[in-house]
């Protein structure tokens, strides 16, 4: 059937200003690293797809390296965007990344102007589109100049084929370096994607604090920690969870009896200010003014329903923020 977005859509969503940009971001963005590669049913890709736009989520965040196989979370996408999105485009933040390995031979991963625009070409006909929003260096490399690679998305951008650049996984000093660099070639750093959560504290250590010096936008990835911080591990690994999945990033080891004893502490906390533990780890994240969206990754339709359900409560008091400290000691 013909989609049709809900009208209501930009309703409850909160749209928060990127850094200095005129960019304003969903608080709730959508990443499609897991369950919309090739593996994975395209039905459902669709449905939570859809369904995220039509709860006001209007940034969906790919790389070239998604699926798998690699490269097929954009073709997926692009199908879903020439079937139902096509008169929605300029409604979407579209955003793609390079930096890990995506092919063979010295040119096909870190942060080279080589692989940087060959690997943009390709995930735009992937995509089946002629721009992407944000293009980001996914992660840093330690040999090629940082000239080189800024002065790639930099050309980038001044080819219309990304609207604005980022980076991801990007420490402080190399964050602040990047910026110099955009700064000076006139294509402002927009936004840095670093991982955050309860269980991933790193960006305090210097990047939230360059950040907001520096008027940055961010979006933290893996909110939830991949599905730990909410309530589905409390009961076992549930079958058809990420991590029962061969290519899962959350592996099984990774559940461990101190872990889960702190999920139920803060699933009770939620439960009390009448959250869902998703919700509370959302808001958590969000606390910080710089903190422009919080990137979950779904299976399910429902999980979108709940995340996005975090914004009716955005407040954290200094009690609950203590308790909570004192759960993640
Ligand atoms: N820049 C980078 O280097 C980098 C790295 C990693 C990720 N990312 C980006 O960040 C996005 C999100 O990462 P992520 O998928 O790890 O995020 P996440 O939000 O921490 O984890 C998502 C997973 O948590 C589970 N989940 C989500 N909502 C739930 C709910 N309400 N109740 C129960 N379980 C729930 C689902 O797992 P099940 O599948 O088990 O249901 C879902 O697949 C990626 O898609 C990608 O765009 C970027």
């Amino acid at each position: 059937m013909a989609y049709e977005a809900e009208e209501t859509r930009y309703s409850s969503m909160h749209y928060n200003r990127c850094g200095r940009s005129g960019l304003r971001l969903p608080a709730i963005s959508l990443g499609l690293w897991h369950n919309f590669g090739g593996v994975d049913s395209g039905k459902t890709s669709r449905a939570m797809v859809l369904g995220a736009f039509d709860l006001g989520i209007t940034h969906f965040d790919l790389a070239n390296n998604y699926g798998p196989p690699a490269g097929s979370a954009e073709e997926s996408f692009g199908h879903i965007l020439s079937q139902d999105l096509k008169s929605y485009r300029d409604q979407l933040v579209v955003s793609t990344k390079a930096g890990y390995y995506m092919w063979p031979g010295p040119y096909g991963e870190w942060g080279s102007r080589k692989y940087l625009v060959s690997s943009l070409d390709q995930s735009l006909r992937r995509l089946g589109l002629d721009y992407v929003d944000i293009f980001y260096h996914h992660r840093p490399d330690p040999e090629t100049p940082l000239e080189e690679t800024m002065g790639a998305l930099d050309h980038i951008v001044r080819n219309g084929k990304a609207l604005y650049a980022g980076v991801s996984n990007y420490g402080p000093e190399q964050l602040q370096q990047a910026a110099a660099i955009l700064k000076s070639l006139g294509t402002p750093c927009l936004i840095h994607q670093p991982a955050y959560n309860m269980f991933n504290r790193r960006p305090e250590e210097g990047l939230i604090q360059a950040l907001t010096t520096e008027n940055i936008g961010c979006i933290s990835f893996s909110p939830l920690a991949q599905g730990l911080l909410t309530d589905k591990y409390l009961g076992g690994i549930p079958e058809g969870s990420r991590a029962t999945k061969p290519h899962g990033a959350l592996k099984p080891a990774q559940i461990t009896e101190e872990r889960l004893a702190k999920v139920r502490a803060l699933n009770q906390l939620a439960l009390a200010r009448g959250q869902t533990l998703a919700q509370l780890a959302l808001v958590w994240v969000l606390r910080h003014p710089i903190m422009t969206s919080a990137l979950i990754g779904a299976s399910k339709v429902a999980q979108l329903e709940d995340a996005v359900g975090a914004v009716n409560n955005l407040s954290l008091s200094a009690e609950e923020l203590q308790a909570i400290e004192g759960i993640l000691q």
